[in-house]
C-alpha cells in the first residue's frame, strides 16, 4: 500500500505558521508552507484537530465537528488547502476525537437538558463507579446541578466522555466521517480510540474486543470502500494487542500508534527523566528491534515525537551540545527501518525543548494537574508545551496562545535549510534513501549486528541482492570496520573508529 514507505507530517496548526500575523496559526499559514512540507519527502499531512474547540486541550476538546475553528480559518480554507495539497500529491488526513466532545458541545449542552435524543449521548451516572481517572484532572466524575447525575470525564472536565453504549453515537460519527470523506479528506487519526470500547459498569477501562468491534461497524463501507489510511492511538494497548486492530483477515485500521517506548531508553517518566545509559540503551534498542519482528505482517508507525511529548534530543541528553549530531543519530535509529514515517513539526530541524522561568507561562491542560506536586525542573522538562512551541521560520513569530521560544539562531528554518549539516537536509536524505532502498526496508531481513560492543545500536538488513548497514555509537568510541560496504553516510567516523554520536550508512551489493 502506499502509505507503506510513506512520510506522515504532523501539523499542531496552533503554531505552525500564521499566515495574517494575528499571534495564532491558521489554514493559509499550512497552505503557505506546502512546498517546505513537500520538500521533506511528505506524502500526507495530518493535522492536529483544526475543528471548533474552546481550546481547553487545544482542540482535542471539539465543540463542532463539522466547523473549522474561526482563528484557524474557515471551512473554506480547509477546502482550498486540501485542493493545493492535493495538487502537489500531499494528501490530508484528519484527527478525529471520538472518546470525548467538549462541554461546550451542543450535544453535551442538551444532555444536561435530557434533550431527547441527546439524553443519553455522554455516561451519566448517579454515583461515580470506580476504576477511572482523569489524566489531567483529581476526579473523572463531575456532578451537575442541573441533571442530578455525575459525567465520565477521563481528560479534564470539560472533555465529557461520550457514551458508545449508545448506537446514535456510531451514526453519528459515521456522518462526521462520511462529511470530510466527501470533502477530500484520505483518512483519520483517531484520538485514544482504544477507550471508546470502556466498560462503565465493569470498570473496564480498555476493552480491545469491545473498541474493535465498535471500530469495526464504524468503518463498514466507508474506510476501505474509500481506501482511507486510518491510524489509531491506542497509548495503553501494547504492540501485540495493538497488532488485533491491524492484522488478522478483516483489519480495523491501518495503523496503531504504540508509546510504550517513549520512556523507556531513559527508565524515566513525563515527569522524570534519567540520563540514557548503556544498559537502558540496550533495553531500548531490544524493544525497538523486536517491533520489526513481532509485528512483522502490520505496518509499523514509527515515530519518536508528536504534540504530547517532550522532544525527542531533550528526553535522551539534558544539555545541548552536538545537537545536530544527537538530533541525526535519533532520526536514523527511528527511521532507517520498517515502516510508514511520521515526523512531528519541527522535528527535522531537531528542535529541543523550550526553557521557562516560570511555571506560569505554561499552557497545557495537562500540566495543571502536576503544577504543586512535580518541581518546576520536572515540569518544564515533561510540558506537552515543549513540542508546541512555534515553528521558528525567520525567528521573529509571535503567538497569543502559547509563547514563542527563542531557539538559536541555527534552529531557524531558512539557516537550516542552507546548512548542508543541518538535521533538515539530513531527513531529506533519509527519505532519499528509504525511497531507494524500499524493497530492502519493507521486506528485508533485520539483525542486530556488533552486540556484544556496549554502546551502540547497529544493524543490517538484507535480501537477496543487498545488503545495508546502520552502524551508530552512543557513548564512547567503538572500532568499527565497514568492510565492504560503500559508505552512504557518516557522521564522526575516522580511522576505523566510530567516535561518540558516530553513525555509519552504507550499502553492498550481494
Ligand atoms: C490524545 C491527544 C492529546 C489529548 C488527549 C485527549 O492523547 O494526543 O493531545 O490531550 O488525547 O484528547
Ligand atoms: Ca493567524
Amino acid at each position: 500500500m502506499k502509505y507503506d514507505t510513506s512520510v506522515i507530517y504532523q501539523i499542531y496548526p496552533l503554531t505552525f505558521n500564521d499566515a495574517n500575523k494575528d499571534g495564532i496559526g491558521d489554514i493559509n499559514g499550512i497552505k503557505e508552507k506546502l512546498d517546505y512540507i513537500k520538500s521533506l519527502g511528505v506524502s500526507f499531512i495530518w493535522l492536529c484537530p483544526p475543528t471548533q474547540s474552546p481550546l481547553k486541550d487545544n482542540g482535542y476538546d471539539v465543540s463542532d465537528y463539522y466547523k473549522i475553528n474561526p482563528i484557524f480559518g474557515t471551512n473554506e480554507d480547509y477546502d482550498s488547502l486540501i485542493k493545493s495539497a492535493n495538487e502537489k500529491g500531499i494528501d490530508v488526513m484528519m484527527d478525529l476525537v471520538m472518546n470525548h466532545t467538549s462541554d461546550k458541545h451542543e450535544w453535551f449542552e442538551k444532555s444536561i437538558k435530557r434533550i431527547k435524543p441527546f439524553d443519553e449521548y455522554y455516561v451519566w451516572r448517579k454515583e461515580p463507579v470506580p476504576g477511572f481517572d482523569s489524566q489531567f484532572e483529581n476526579t473523572c466524575w463531575t456532578y451537575v446541578e442541573e441533571r442530578g447525575e455525575y459525567y465520565l470525564h477521563q481528560f479534564s472536565k470539560h472533555q465529557p466522555d461520550v457514551n458508545w453504549e449508545n448506537p446514535e453515537i456510531l451514526k453519528e460519527f459515521r456522518k462526521i466521517i462520511e462529511h470530510w470523506v466527501a470533502k477530500g479528506i484520505c483518512g483519520f487519526r483517531f484520538d485514544v480510540v482504544d477507550m471508546i470500547g470502556k466498560q462503565i459498569d465493569k470498570g473496564i477501562k480498555i476493552d480491545v474486543d469491545r473498541s474493535f468491534e465498535l471500530l469495526r461497524q464504524l468503518g463498514e463501507g466507508i474506510f476501505t470502500n474509500n481506501k482511507l489510511l486510518t491510524v489509531g492511538e491506542c497509548w495503553s494497548t501494547g504492540r501485540t494487542q495493538g497488532a488485533k486492530y491491524t492484522s488478522g483477515e478483516n483489519p480495523v485500521l491501518s495503523m496503531v500508534f504504540n508509546a510504550r517506548y517513549m520512556f523507556m531508553h531513559e527508565n524515566g517518566s513525563r515527569w522524570n527523566r534519567k540520563p540514557l545509559t548503556i544498559d537502558s540503551l540496550v533495553k531500548y534498542r531490544d524493544y525497538m528491534f523486536a517491533q520489526n519482528t513481532i509485528l512483522k505482517h502490520t505496518h509499523i508507525p514509527n515515530f519518536i515525537e508528536n504534540h504530547d511529548f517532550a522532544r525527542s534530543v531533550s528526553r535522551f541528553w539534558t544539555d545541548e551540545d552536538n545537537i545536530f549530531e544527537k538530533s541525526k543519530l535519533l532520526l536514523t535509529i527511528h527511521f532507517l527501518k520498517r515502516g510508514t514515517s511520521f515526523i512531528f513539526q519541527g522535528q527535522e530541524l531537531g528542535l529541543p525543548n523550550a526553557k521557562y522561568s516560570s511555571i506560569h507561562e505554561i499552557n497545557d491542560v495537562e500540566t495543571q494537574k502536576v503544577l504543586t506536586s512535580e518541581t518546576p525542573e520536572n515540569i518544564f522538562f515533561g510540558t506537552r508545551d515543549n513540542p508546541r512551541k512555534p515553528i521558528p521560520w525567520n525567528g521573529d513569530e509571535f503567538n497569543k496562545v502559547i509563547p514563542t521560544y527563542k531557539y538559536g539562531d541555527r534552529f531557524i528554518v531558512k539557516n537550516e535549510i542552507v546548512n548542508l549539516d543541518s538535521p533538515l537536509n539530513f531527513w531529506k536524505q533519509l527519505v532519499l534513501w528509504k525511497q531507494q532502498f524500499s524493497k530492502l526496508f519493507a521486506n528485508g531481513k533485520y539483525e542486530l549486528v556488533m552486540e556484544e560492543i556496549a554502546g551502540t545500536f547497529s544493524y543490517t538488513i538484507s535480501n537477496d541482492a543487498q545488503e545495508l548497514i546502520v552502524a551508530t555509537s552512543w557513548f564512547d568510541s567503538i572500532k568499527f570496520d565497514p568492510n565492504g560496504f560503500t559508505k552512504l553516510f557518516s557522521q564522526n567516523f575516522e580511522d576505523g573508529l566510530l567516535n561518540k554520536y558516530g553513525i555509519y550508512i552504507g550499502i553492498k551489493n550481494k
